[in-house]
């Protein structure tokens, strides 16, 4: 019986101790990082360093060459079609990133909605799983310790019938009842202190449940308050529309806002923004990150259709915001393999301060290929990582930090360079986000989002530098404030 309570104890202990870790579960588990000293030591990270011993690291792979330099477009004329004012078509279309109510009748959620949604089922997940595991336990619990009172009290009265045998009959059974007694002590104790800290530890298990609920009911109440009103974002249509920014521009689309595109007669066109003032405009923004309204821990195949918010109005009757969003890895690589492409990524950090980092050739291959990168031709300020890897680090811990050629990986799809095949060393999983990791970054665009720059390995859920990094500026234990990455088809400018 004493064993099987201390398996019960182990087992109760084990299941309000455990956790699911993938990194998008929303339960913060801050007791899984170790903690080396309280204070975080903010070394260069990014690499996973080779362990002593027989591990190599292999950096060769075949890269496919970017599309070359040339072809597409001529420069622009020297003077542009003047910008005359657009019409726009009053055509309201719910605009919220493509998240509907799962009750269709309760229309489309508002964009913060959005994400509360898969928040809500998430957490609806975990208590659901904790529940079920915890009422066959508790059932068992009182199972066995109806047996043990029934047992103790039985063992109570056969002591007191002994007892009773004693002043009839002392000497026979004396022997015996001291036997009795001592048994009787045992198993006393053990009721005494082994039932009450599995009552503790229980009570703790249903504690986090009980927190658990509240927090989802304070969601739900926010919720309700948010979207009293059925809510819906209208983003006209621009009259302008082209294949992609740079047409866009060209046929006289001079604001930078929300456009319909359409890259290839064969595809549906869909929705984007366009940047038509940095750099004389024509850039698609295939990535933006600005204030982490939008969740970037996502499953591969949503990083291939694409998620998030294009735009929004803020009161001007256009959708002239940009949102934080992903275009999705099928219409980045259809774009960037039309023709000669260059990416603008650009960058702030929390006091302000601007830098960016800009490539002539950028591919991205198909999904046959894991959407392989190829890069050439940096020029910028904001420095060379995705070339070269992290200046903070030397040899083959700076070239496992090099983000070219590298094959696209998300928490579900591990296609880094970081020992494939073994599901416990994924970059994806531990850095936050789906990126060209390599072994791992020292690039994180789509890493978490942290407010106020500065980290720790404490406050990560995995003790590494997954926050929305570039190491070349501010090494691996900050996160910036805005991050954006936007594709222009590359001409020589006149
Ligand atoms: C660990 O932190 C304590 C203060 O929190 C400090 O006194 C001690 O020197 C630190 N030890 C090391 C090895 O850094
Ligand atoms: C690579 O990193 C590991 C651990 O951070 C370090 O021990 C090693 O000396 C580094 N190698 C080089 C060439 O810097």
């Amino acid at each position: 019986m004493m064993r099987r309570l201390l398996l019960l104890y182990l087992c109760v202990y084990a299941a309000s101790a455990q956790g699911d870790l993938d990194y998008d579960d929303e339960e913060t588990e801050t007791t899984n990082v170790a903690t080396e000293n309280g204070t975080a030591t903010v070394d260069a990270r990014g690499h996973r360093p080779l362990t002593k011993g027989r591990e190599t690291y292999n950096p060769a792979r075949y890269i496919p060459p970017p599309v070359p330099s040339g072809g597409r477009y001529t420069g622009r004329p020297t003077s542009a079609p003047a910008g005359r004012p657009q019409a726009q078509e009053k055509v309201e279309q719910p605009e919220s990133g493509g998240c509907t109510h799962a009750d269709e009748k309760m229309g489309v959620l508002c964009p913060t909605g959005c994400e509360l949604k898969t928040a809500l089922l998430k957490q609806e997940r975990n208590v659901r799983t904790s529940i079920n595991e915890l009422k066959p336990q508790v059932e068992e619990l009182s199972r066995s310790s109806n047996v043990i009172y029934n047992s103790v009290n039985s063992m109570s009265n056969s002591l007191r019938e002994r007892q009773r045998l004693i002043t009839d009959n002392s000497r026979v059974v004396s022997q015996y009842t001291d036997q009795v007694e001592e048994h009787h002590a045992y198993i006393k104790e053990t009721v005494d202190t082994v039932f009450p800290s599995n009552i503790r530890v229980l009570q703790g298990v249903l504690d986090k449940i009980r927190q658990k609920i509240q927090k989802l009911e304070k969601a739900i109440q926010t919720q309700k308050e948010d979207c009293k009103e059925p809510c819906k974002t209208k983003c006209p249509i621009p009259v302008v529309s082209g294949k992609e920014c740079e047409d866009i521009f060209r046929r006289g689309g001079r604001d930078s806002q929300m456009y319909l595109i359409q890259p290839d007669a064969s595809t549906p066109p869909y929705k984007v923004f366009c940047d038509q003032t940095t750099q004389n405009g024509g850039w698609l923004v295939i990535q933006n990150r600005l204030d982490g309204s939008v969740d970037f821990g996502r499953r591969w195949d949503e990083y291939r259709r694409g998620f998030g918010n294009i735009a929004f109005d803020s009161g001007k009757g256009h959708c002239e915001v940009p949102g934080e969003y992903w275009l999705g890895n099928d219409r980045i690589s259809q774009l960037t393999k039309a023709g000669p492409t260059e990416v603008l990524i650009e960058m702030q950090d929390w006091t302000g301060a601007k830098v960016h980092a800009q490539y002539r050739q950028f591919t991205v291959q198909s999904e046959t290929s894991n959407y392989v990168l190829s890069l050439d031709g940096y020029s910028g300020n904001a420095g060379n990582g995705l070339l070269e890897g992290a200046t903070q680090l030397f040899g083959v811990n700076r070239t496992m930090t090099i983000h070219n050629g590298m094959m696209f990986s998300t928490y579900d799809r591990d296609n880094d360079n970081w020992i494939p095949g073994d599901p416990s060393k994924q970059c994806s999983r531990e850095d936050g986000g789906g990126w060209w990791y390599n072994r791992c970054h020292s690039a994180n665009p789509n890493g978490r989002y942290y407010f106020g720059g500065s980290y720790t390995r404490q406050m990560a859920k995995h003790g590494t530098d997954d926050g929305m990094v570039w190491m070349n500026w501010k090494g691996s234990w900050y996160s910036l404030k805005a991050i954006s990455m936007k594709i222009r088809p590359f001409f020589a400018s006149s």
